[in-house]
């Protein structure tokens, strides 16, 4: 057994009780396992409106948390705990009317809240006084994205020597660099930490106040959640700008591909799906397809390749390239059914194609976790065609479902899907490297082709990618390592070896 950390996870979502895209999901399986390898992992997050305290069974905590917010003052919370599903992980929910007593967890209307900066400067700043609250000395703090980018930064600074977290090291994990939380110079005063931190150095980025860029800076260790976007980032093309202070700190920077939570995500035992199917016996995708076509309004051809997308319709998702190549794709006897919501244009814009080419495109937009499932397993192939992708999970859903990604080949889509060898009939899938119309369009033809023409390609691609795990148990071992380093970093050696002999 190694030896056991205390970890404190700082996170604006989480599955199940709240969640809109990725991040949801690994704060909500990574620490169940890590957990399991026997830490002592705790979560804290909002509790934002559409999270049901009876449903959720949260009880509220003694005492009242206050939280200081630099020039504002002091503002208060109550705190509300709950549990992981099916695991003794603590999660601790901060209750504040003004700041998440609404729908939406960063905004509505595809445009972010006007007070995001107080509002996730709050969430930062809690978790740490919620650790005096509780009583509570980790080891380590894992922060995710720009949310929480400012734990590390109060952890360097504020905090640098509280009896509760002084001696804890920072971990800041990076799902998505575009989004950095970059706000007016005056929220220096609302952090309170001084404005000599306010430099080219640290969080300073264009005369505005960056606090991603500060929390890359001041976090003992960093992480992105795959080796390929480790990579990237430290360009111009990927970095948003970052690739300077990324660079900086490469020598702290791991990547860790995400896993798959597969007792969600498992055609062998899905409630949302109308027949459970395995590798060795795939007649239950067959019905699976059948009820896809049926809900969606297609015609039920078993004959014809079904292409699902289940996304966020942003351009992160490639979705312009898909926009400008659809009418040739969909000129190929294919069926299209797709999932999502996002910039206002593209729910016209596919609804409008829908209209067209009833015969082969449908789409449904908003969000549906029973139909992502029902995608999943309806499909033939999951469409990917990201401008860039930290890891995404949908392609690793897809290949335990016997559904051929055809992916752009950046991030994690290419770390975890392997192109197609038709000498060898190797590989997990399609992958294409140019974000251009054409490239799609080629890709899918020769998906298409392998499909109507190469049936041993086919079921040599199905039973390669079934094969393939991306467990939570393997990645929770990385991030424990990585942990560990950090830990060591922040202790020095000496100290650490006393602590952890
Ligand atoms: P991102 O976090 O960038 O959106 P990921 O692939 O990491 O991309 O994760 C997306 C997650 O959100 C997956 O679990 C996917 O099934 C889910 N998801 C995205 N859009 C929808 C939707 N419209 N309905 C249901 N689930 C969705
Ligand atoms: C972000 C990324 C996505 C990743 C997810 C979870 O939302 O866009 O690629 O899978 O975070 O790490």
């Amino acid at each position: 057994m190694p030896h056991r950390l205390s970890i404190l996870f700082s996170v604006s979502e989480a599955a199940p009780f709240i969640k809109e895209g990725g991040l949801g999901d690994v704060a909500g399986s990574l620490p169940r396992a890590l957990a399991a390898r026997g830490h002592d992992v705790r979560v804290v997050l909002p509790r934002y409106y559409a999270i049901d305290r009876e449903l959720h069974g949260l009880k509220l905590l003694p005492g009242a948390l206050v939280v200081p917010m630099g020039i504002i003052g002091d503002m208060y919370c109550s705190v509300y705990e709950g549990r992981l599903p099916d695991s003794g992980v603590p999660v601790y929910f901060l209750e504040h009317e003004t700041f998440f007593g609404r729908s939406g967890i960063y905004g509505a209307d595809n445009e972010g809240f006007r007070d995001n900066d107080n509002r996730f400067i709050f969430l930062s700043r809690a978790t740490l006084e919620l650790c005096r609250m509780l009583g509570f000395r980790p080891d380590l703090i894992h922060a995710h994205d720009w949310h929480t980018a400012a734990v590390p930064i109060f952890m360097n600074t504020l905090y640098r020597h509280d009896p509760y977290v002084g001696d804890a090291a920072s971990v800041l994990s990076l799902h998505n660099l575009q989004h950095q939380g970059n706000f007016y110079p005056g929220l220096m005063d609302v952090l309170g930490i001084g404005w000599e931190h306010f430099t080219h150095l640290e969080l300073e980025k264009d005369n505005q106040t960056n606090l991603l860029k500060g929390g890359i800076h001041h976090a003992t260790k960093i992480s992105t959640v795959s080796v390929g976007y480790g990579r990237e980032i430290r360009t111009p093309e990927f970095g948003w700008g970052l690739e300077g202070v990324i660079r900086e700190r490469v020598g702290d920077l791991v990547g860790i591909l995400n896993g798959v939570d597969y007792a969600e995500w498992d055609p062998e035992n899905d409630p949302f799906i109308p027949a459970p199917y395995r590798a060795d016996d795939l007649s239950g995708k067959k019905l699976c397809k059948q009820e896809l076509q049926r809900r969606f309004g297609l015609p039920e051809r078993p004959d014809v390749p079904l292409v699902g997308m289940v996304s966020r319709l942003v351009a992160q998702k490639g979705i312009n390239v898909l926009a400008a190549a659809i009418h040739r794709i969909l000129e190929l006897d294919l069926q299209i059914v797709l999932l999502g919501s996002g910039e206002p244009w593209t729910h016209f814009y596919f609804s409008d194609i829908a209209a067209r080419y009833p015969l082969n495109f449908r789409c449904h937009i908003g969000f549906s976790n029973p139909l992502a499932h029902l995608i999943e397993a309806g499909s033939d192939f999951f469409l990917m065609p990201s401008a860039f992708e930290p890891c995404g999970l949908n392609q690793m859903y897809s290949l335990r479902y016997g559904t051929i990604p055809v992916v752009r080949a950046v991030g994690g889509l290419n770390d975890s899907v392997e192109n197609f060898d038709e000498r060898t009939l190797g590989g997990t899938g399609f992958k294409f490297r140019a974000l251009t119309p054409d490239a799609l369009v080629d890709t899918i033809c020769w998906a298409v082709w392998t499909w109507y023409q190469n049936r041993a390609g086919i079921d040599a691609l199905i039973k390669n990618g079934m094969a393939q795990r991306f467990t939570w148990e393997k990645a929770a071992e990385k991030y424990e390592q990585l942990y560990y380093w950090a830990v060591e970093k922040k202790l020095g050696w000496e100290e650490f070896s006393k602590r952890f002999p």
